[in-house]
């Protein structure tokens, strides 16, 4: 039985929509009657930004798959074929390229927003571990995407990670062949990565974006200030401090698209390759199983993750180094999902905690930034510890916030917005 409340259009075409599928209601609910916030800062934009670059995504990359071969034969020739004779596929070839950079730029500005003022915390849990879900599919999604190319990079990366899973015990052998669907990385592997980047990856990222923003708007979003809006109404139910997020929101959101689409097409333009960060050199030369490049690193957005790995150089508990290294590895992300639990400070936001979670996150970003630089680079056995040094800051930051986020003294929390 439909809901005789839902709001629908008085006539016309609209009203003939809304008598069969709650179009009206949902652009209430989810736009011109949904209250923000009226806080909300710079930090804010990466959110919008973040579907933006996911559309971008999905379109030039439908857009490559009509000029791409995906076997090992033809993969590295078709890319060469987009970018010299399709008609503007160098423009969506890098529009992609680019595009999966400024994906993770924008969702790492996006994440440690939820760090800076406590959006993971109650009740916006779920709405921080479907994010954890999808920044996860992202990284498979980048990972398999990379192979594509079948360059030198696409594949000697590769076969780095993938040799990773090698060294759980018992099924790792077996696992890694399973994975390549073959005894070394082949055009079997490509043509199944191909498969789940274009086609099953994609739609479990749409599908969990869903979850995310429809979590989101059940409890309402956080502010820069950490406190609910809900708390204080006027005499008609709306937040005080509450605005529409259309047309406010979707105005003011069109400002961050504007000097985002700019540096977007300075580097589209201008500087495709990244400076080899963003399309590594190595990967101007097709895939040659023969040869190992001299430095394989992956692309920026994984390297902190790999400086962890390579920081565990030792065995421990008869786990053996690399075992041991894969181990942190995970667990530098899996703690990400846990964090609402491991904060226990009575408020939200970092403007109103104390001296230590201000000192602990500052570490924490410069750890990760570290972290990200040393993953680039060459192992020396400087190098090395000093990504011990930051592994371990990396882990203090979670692993101690049950006891410093309970100890610190907070400052008193404003009744209203502050601004
Ligand atoms: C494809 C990737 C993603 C998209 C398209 C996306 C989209 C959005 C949008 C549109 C919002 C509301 C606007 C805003 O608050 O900025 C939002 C809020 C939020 N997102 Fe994401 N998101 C993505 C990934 C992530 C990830 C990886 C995380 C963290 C693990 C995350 C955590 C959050 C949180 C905690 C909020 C609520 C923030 C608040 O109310 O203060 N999101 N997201």
């Amino acid at each position: 039985m439909a809901n005789p409340n839902k709001v629908k259009a008085d006539r016309g075409l609209m009203r003939w929509i809304d008598d069969r599928f709650p179009a009206t209601q949902m652009w209430q609910d989810h736009m011109a009657k949904y209250y923000a916030p009226k806080n909300f800062n710079f930090w804010y934009f990466f959110g919008s930004l973040a579907l933006l670059v996911l559309v971008n995504q999905i379109l030039t990359g439908v857009w490559l798959t009509m000029s791409y071969t995906p076997t090992a034969e033809g993969a590295f020739a078709s890319v060469e074929y987009i970018m010299r004779d399709v008609e503007y596929g160098w423009l969506l070839r890098y529009m992609h390229s680019t595009g999966a950079s400024a994906f993770f730029a924008v969702v790492y500005l996006h994440m440690f927003r939820g760090l800076l003022y406590g959006s993971y915390k109650a009740p916006r849990e779920l709405v921080w571990i479907f994010g954890m879900a999808i920044y996860l599919a992202l990284m498979a999604e980048a990972f398999m995407g990379y192979l594509l190319p079948w360059g030198q990079m696409s594949y000697w990366g590769a076969q780095v990670i993938i040799s990773l899973f090698s060294a759980i015990p018992v099924i790792g052998p077996d696992l890694t062949q399973w994975i390549r669907g073959d005894f070394l990385i082949s055009g079997i592997t490509l043509n199944r990565f191909f498969a789940l980047h274009v086609v099953a990856l994609p739609i479990v990222i749409l599908a969990l974006v869903v979850l995310h923003i429809i979590a989101l708007h059940e409890v309402g979003s956080n502010n820069p200030d950490g406190i609910d809006i809900k708390k204080k109404k006027d005499e008609t139910g709306k937040p005080l401090d509450g605005i529409p997020f259309h047309p406010y929101y979707t105005v003011k959101d069109l400002v961050g698209v504007a000097v985002f689409l700019f540096v977007f097409c300075v580097v589209i333009f201008y500087f495709p390759e990244g400076g080899g960060y963003f399309l590594e050199q190595p990967n101007f030369k097709p895939a040659d199983p023969l040869t190992t490049p001299i430095h394989i690193a992956p692309v920026w957005y994984f390297t902190p993750f790999y400086a962890i790995l390579r920081a565990i150089t030792f065995s421990l508990f008869g786990l053996d180094a690399k075992f041991l290294g894969v181990i942190c590895m995970g667990a530098a992300i899996a703690v990400l999902f846990v964090l609402p639990w491991l904060d226990r400070s009575p408020v939200r936001s970092m403007r109103y905690k104390g001296w230590m979670s201000k000192v602990m996150l500052g570490l924490f970003a410069l750890s990760f930034v570290a972290l990200g630089v040393l993953g680039v680079l060459p192992v020396t056995e400087g190098r090395t510890q000093l990504s011990q040094l930051f592994t371990v800051i990396y882990f203090a930051f979670f692993l101690l916030m049950p006891f410093y986020t309970r100890l610190e003294k907070t400052k008193p929390v404003p009744e209203r917005v502050t601004g």
